[in-house]
């Protein structure tokens, strides 16, 4: 049966992507945790904000028939101001972030790459020269230091820090299983999970590898690669930064730096205490702790306090060209993505990451000329309906 492989929502990769991986892999992006409250608000939140539409546009917007959508984050352009977020997972497709970074470099887009992802960052970077590589306070500062002069080697441009994450693991609608390595005797344990995924089977028979389940980017010198769960048990043995941790880290790596994970005015400020270039509003997905408010809600009371210190940017949630819309409007200068391109990826591989990023940057499009601007630089509150009580302010107490 034919099957047009284009789709044209997020929605619709996402449902590609269910039917073609197994639950395994499939809940592992599905995430979330405990109610998975903060997972769903981050989304909803969007849906709450409307558009205000202009009939005719805004002085300049008149005078030509295409919109600049183009940016930079920490000096490194985009085309349009989306940027793929880090996210450790394995097995979803044999190119893996390789093939992440290969969409979004012929898309102009920046590539964040998690340290718990199963590609090595030199191959990551070879396929997508705008690279920003993710870091975790995991380990002693030996290790860190290795890292990051690894990262810098490869070409990466900048480092993101991220910092929220609270090892909180149930989901009331139940975690998939997932093994510590791929030998044959979890070939044959898992057979009758992955059987009936010959789409997601044949490609990685077709690769020639199993999913290897290793996270390359944590390998010490003289080492192997840590399993995914290795590596997870030194994060959770390592105890958690202080501000001053932060500052060495940002010291350390010499170079453009992102603090991911900031829901609070007051840890946005410590953030530009501690000399950070650019924070990402981020619950990390609602993967974190559940309960904490959406992304959305929080980012217009962080971009007026620190917005016009350091570059201010979200995550969570978006799905849509109207949601990079609504952040832009609300004081973000650039969002990034993490389970849509995912969706993307497993849907149809590199072609699949390109869709979804074909959806957004033509979403963001027709909202920037809906609303009669010239580029997205025109976005402003002015834009947008919101409600009553949408917007939240964390830890913005009056001692700060
Ligand atoms: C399966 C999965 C794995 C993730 N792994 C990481 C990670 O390794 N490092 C990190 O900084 N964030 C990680 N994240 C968080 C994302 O970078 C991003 O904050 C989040 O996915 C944004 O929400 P969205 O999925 O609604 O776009 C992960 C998210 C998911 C869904």
């Amino acid at each position: 049966m034919f099957r047009n492989p284009w789709f044209e929502t997020v929605a619709e990769a996402q449902r590609r992507a269910k039917r073609r991986l197994p639950y395994m892999v499939y809940g592992a992006l599905v995430a979330g945790s405990e109610r998975g409250r903060t997972v769903d608000d981050n989304i909803t939140a969007f849906g709450e904000l409307g558009f205000a539409p202009r009939v005719v546009g805004r002085s300049s917007a008149g005078d030509r028939a295409e919109r600049d959508l183009s940016t930079t984050v920490m000096g490194v352009e985009s085309s349009f101001p989306v940027l793929i977020s880090p996210t450790g997972v394995q097995a979803v497709h044999p190119d893996g972030e390789v093939a992440v970074a290969r969409a979004a470099a012929n898309r102009g887009v920046i590539m964040g790459l998690s340290s718990f992802a199963s590609k090595p960052v030199e191959e990551v970077a070879a396929a997508n020269p705008n690279v920003f590589f993710q870091m975790y306070w995991s380990g002693d500062r030996d290790a860190m230091v290795q890292r990051m002069e690894r990262a810098k080697a490869a070409g990466a441009k900048a480092l993101i820090a991220t910092l929220d994450w609270s090892f909180s693991h149930g989901r009331d609608w139940g975690s998939p299983t997932i093994p510590e390595k791929i030998d044959a005797k979890t070939v044959a344990k898992l057979a009758p999970g992955v059987l009936p995924y010959p789409g997601w089977l044949w490609r990685f028979a077709k690769s020639g590898r199993l999913p290897d389940l290793t996270t390359p980017n944590l390998k010490p010198p003289n080492g192997p690669a840590p399993t995914f769960f290795g590596a997870y048990g030194e994060w959770m043995q390592t105890p958690p930064p202080t501000w001053e941790d932060v500052a060495w880290l940002r010291k350390e790596w010499g170079g453009p730096f992102m603090l991911k994970g900031v829901t609070r005015v007051d840890d946005a400020k410590r953030a530009v205490d501690a000399g950070v270039t650019a924070l990402s509003v981020s619950n990390h997905g609602g993967n974190n702790l559940d309960t904490t408010p959406a992304t959305i809600r929080v980012l217009p009371s962080i971009a007026d306090a620190v917005g016009d210190q350091v570059e201010v940017l979200l995550d969570g949630g978006v799905r849509r060209g109207g949601d990079v819309a609504k952040a832009l409007a609300l004081g973000a200068r650039a969002v990034l993505i993490g389970r849509a391109s995912l969706w993307g990826l497993a849907a149809n591989g590199e072609a699949g990451v390109e869709n979804v990023l074909d959806i957004l940057r033509s979403g963001l499009d027709s909202a920037v000329l809906g609303l009669g601007h010239a580029g997205v630089r025109d976005l402003s509150p002015d834009d947008l309906v919101v409600p009553r009580d949408f917007r939240l302010t964390l830890g913005g107490g009056s001692e700060d």
